[in-house]
């Protein structure tokens, strides 16, 4: 596998870029564990103090150093809109993502999806995966657009049921 991309173009959105989350984009960690749906859904902690924001900003560039996994920012001209990224699960590559709530309802993080599976795909990874939290039905059509299929149910490090869905590549 090469090493993961720095940017990523999101052709069907112009001016829209998947780029590497760095120590400067502490702040959208930051922003995104105070939406209220971001930590209920997703592995982000509620409320991240600067100094915790920065610690996952500085983490993801060291997992990206070791092809283990990598975050980016969903950038538009310079704003911070959200997060997507990858990490070797189990099985395979899985993907994650996050939207601030006035980026939502365009389709960027289905496009997001997109590029990601893509590069995967080029890269030898067929099956790409992605786990849901049942009742989380926005991240569920999300799964739906982007190609995904249901799989199985499992059960989230918290105890709450989800669902496994896998896209063949
Ligand atoms: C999950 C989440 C990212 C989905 O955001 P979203 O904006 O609905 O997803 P997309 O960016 O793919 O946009 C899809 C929406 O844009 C619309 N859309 C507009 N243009 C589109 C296009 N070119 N392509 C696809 N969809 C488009 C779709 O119809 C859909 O709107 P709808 O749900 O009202 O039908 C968001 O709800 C979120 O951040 N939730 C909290 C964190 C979370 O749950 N993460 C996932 C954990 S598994």
């Amino acid at each position: 596998m090469e090493p993961f991309p720095w940017r990523i173009e999101l052709g069907e959105h112009p001016g829209v870029v998947l780029r590497t989350l760095e120590l400067g984009d502490w702040i959208v960690e930051y922003d995104l564990s105070r939406v209220p749906d971001v930590p209920l859904w997703t592995m982000y902690p509620a409320d991240l103090d600067e100094e915790r924001a920065k610690m996952r900003a500085d983490l993801n560039l060291q997992l990206a150093a070791t092809g283990m996994g990598i975050r980016y920012v969903i950038d538009e001209r310079g704003t911070a809109l959200g997060t997507a990224g990858i990490g070797r699960g189990r099985h395979g590559f899985e993907v994650f993502y996050a939207l601030k709530p006035e980026a939502r309802g365009r389709g960027l993080v289905t496009g997001a999806v997109g590029a990601l599976v893509s590069w995967l795909n080029a890269n030898g990874e067929r099956d790409i995966w992605l786990s849901t939290l049942d009742g989380n039905a926005a991240s569920e059509n999300v799964a739906r657009r982007a190609g995904f299929e249901r799989v199985d149910a499992g059960t989230h490090v918290d105890g709450r049921p989800l669902t496994n869905w896998r896209r063949r590549g």
